[in-house]
C-alpha cells in the first residue's frame, strides 16, 4: 500500500457518494440561475477538486475566477485572522456570484471573503461548499448550498490537506492520529 493510504484511518464519504451529492446540488443551482450571468469564485487551494467535478455538472453560461485566503497558524486547527492574499478586479457589473470552498468550519474564511467580493458590488453572492461543520461555528454564517454535514473531525480528501498534503484522495477521510502526530 501507498504512504498516501497508508494514513488513512476510515473513509468518511466515498468518491461516488461524493458524485451523486454533487450532481443534486448542481441540478439544484442550475435551476436558481436559469438565464442569469454567473461568476463562479472558487477559494484556493482547497475548492479546486469540488470546483473542477461542480461545474462539469451544471450547463449554465458561467465564468470563474480565485481568490486565496489564509488563516494564521497550522496544524488541523485554524487561528483567528483571515487574510485575503489574492485578490480580485472588483467589476461585477450586474453578476451574480457564487462562492465555492471545501469546507465551512468556523466561517471565518466565508465571512472575510464575503466582505472582500462585496466590494465589486455583485448583484448576490451565495455560497456553496462541500462539507459544513456546523457544529464549529463561530461566525453567524449559513452556507446557500452544501453537500455535506459532517460532525467535528478533521477530515482530508477531495481538496482538503493537512500541511499541503493528502488533497489528491478521491474520497473524504479521517487520518490517522500517527499521520498527524508525525507531521
Ligand atoms: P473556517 O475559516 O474556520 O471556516 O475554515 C475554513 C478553512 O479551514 C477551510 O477553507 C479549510 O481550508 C480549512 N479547514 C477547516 N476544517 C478543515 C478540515 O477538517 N480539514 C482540512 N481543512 C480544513
Ligand atoms: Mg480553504
Amino acid at each position: 500500500m501507498q504512504q498516501l493510504e497508508r494514513d488513512v484511518d476510515a473513509v468518511l464519504i466515498s468518491a461516488s457518494a461524493i458524485q451523486d451529492e454533487i450532481r443534486e446540488l448542481a441540478g439544484q443551482i442550475a435551476k436558481d440561475y436559469d438565464g442569469r450571468d454567473l461568476t463562479i469564485i472558487g477559494v484556493l487551494s482547497g475548492s479546486i477538486v469540488f470546483l473542477a467535478d461542480l461545474i462539469r455538472f451544471l450547463p449554465l453560461r458561467l465564468r470563474i475566477k480565485v481568490i486565496s485566503a489564509a488563516s494564521y497558524g497550522s496544524g488541523t486547527t485554524s487561528a483567528g485572522e483571515v487574510q485575503v492574499l489574492r485578490g480580485l478586479d472588483f467589476d461585477f457589473g450586474n453578476e451574480d456570484v457564487l462562492i465555492v470552498d471545501d469546507i465551512l468550519d468556523t466561517g471565518r474564511t466565508l465571512k472575510r471573503i464575503t466582505e472582500e467580493i462585496q466590494r465589486g458590488n455583485p448583484r448576490s453572492i451565495r455560497s456553496c461548499v462541500l462539507l459544513d461543520k456546523a457544529a464549529r461555528r463561530v461566525v453567524d454564517i449559513q452556507p446557500d448550498y452544501r453537500a455535506f454535514e459532517i460532525p467535528d473531525e478533521f477530515v482530508v480528501g477531495y481538496g482538503l490537506d493537512f500541511n499541503g498534503y493528502y488533497r489528491n484522495l478521491p474520497y473524504i477521510g479521517k487520518l490517522r492520529q500517527e499521520a498527524i502526530l508525525e507531521a
